[in-house]
């Protein structure tokens, strides 16, 4: 079978190479290939060409390279072609990492200790939270989020959830729907977002949102940047000097070098490296998605193209 891969990671050469032994009774191309496009019926792809999707005429199915699919979505060219996106439990055992090191950061008050030693300052002993007394609201549940929140309530921490569509959830947190927003923030010491960027996400986190969060607290973006205005984060530090930021994701990546956020003592920036797509384990789980594909020559989305996620 013709495959096209397509992908901008900073080891997509790697990923290449392990892509061509995994696959190797098929033709694995790049668009340095001499490709014949309308022979392509697979695509692995992350940040594909609207044009070239364009072309692609016989396309039947199309793999994310990450568990985001909106590089797909948002191709003015893209159709309705089944889209499966990478569910790996490496990739949300990182997520889980990278929340915990931004909750630790916080309840440690480290930064603090960062700041001091800067300026050789010895600080004086400081109170901190015990997990017991944070409260970590969690925004979006599905297969990172869900994990994350078990995971934190394991280690003691009191754990809700918001979701938007009220489907039966098997968590054993609270979870909040639609309209009790108001509720969720009310109680939230650390707001985690990993919403997904679609239609009804976007602003999602904005001016009255964040007034709805408490005074103290800390909010970790970690999902996509659309669902955050920037300018009203920026306002709602200026008013609050105790509310702090830990942000992965942005509207635009990599963050303009012009940006007002790189110089807020309040916020923490890091270059969308929450969780990298896993190489071994993710060409493992694209290629058993394959296999059931060419057995049935057809396959189910797993994303509800409509949902957008
Ligand atoms: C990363 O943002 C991903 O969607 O995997």
């Amino acid at each position: 079978m013709n495959i096209l891969y397509h992908c901008t990671f900073s080891n997509q050469n790697d990923f290449l190479k392990l892509l061509k032994k995994k696959f190797k009774s098929h033709k694995i191309l790049t668009l340095d290939d001499n490709i014949q496009f309308e022979k392509i019926e697979v695509a692995l792809v992350w940040n594909l060409p609207d044009k070239i999707l364009k072309k692609l005429k016989n396309l039947k199915i199309i793999f994310s390279l990450g568990a985001g699919v909106d590089h797909i979505l948002n191709l003015s060219n893209y159709k309705k072609t089944p889209i499966i996106r990478i569910q790996d439990q490496n990739m949300r055992s990182r997520m889980l990492n990278h929340v915990l090191s931004q909750i630790l950061n916080y309840q440690l008050k480290l930064n603090d200790y960062s700041k001091a030693q800067a300026k050789k300052i010895w600080l004086d002993e400081r109170y901190t939270s015990l997990n017991k007394e944070l409260t970590i609201g969690l925004l979006g549940l599905g297969y990172i989020g869900s994990f994350v929140a078990n995971n934190l309530k394991v280690l003691g921490y009191n754990v809700i959830g918001y979701k938007n569509s009220v489907n039966k959830s098997n968590l054993s947190i609270p979870v909040y729907y639609k309209n009790s927003i108001k509720s969720f923030l009310k109680l939230s010491d650390i707001v985690v977002s990993i919403l997904p960027a679609t239609k009804q996400t976007k602003d999602f986190i904005n001016k009255s949102f964040l007034k709805n969060m408490k005074k103290n607290c800390l909010l970790i973006n970690i999902g996509r940047g659309s669902a955050l205005s920037e300018l009203d984060l920026l306002e709602h530090i200026k008013k609050n000097p105790n509310f702090f930021a830990s942000l992965d994701v942005f509207k635009m990546e990599p963050l303009p070098k012009s940006h007002k956020f790189w110089k807020n003592q309040n916020i923490i920036i890091t270059p969308h490296v929450a969780a990298i797509t896993d190489v071994d384990s993710s060409i493992n789980y694209i290629f058993n998605k394959f296999e059931q594909f060419k057995k049935k020559g057809k396959m189910k989305s797993d994303v509800i193209i409509k949902n957008g996620y």
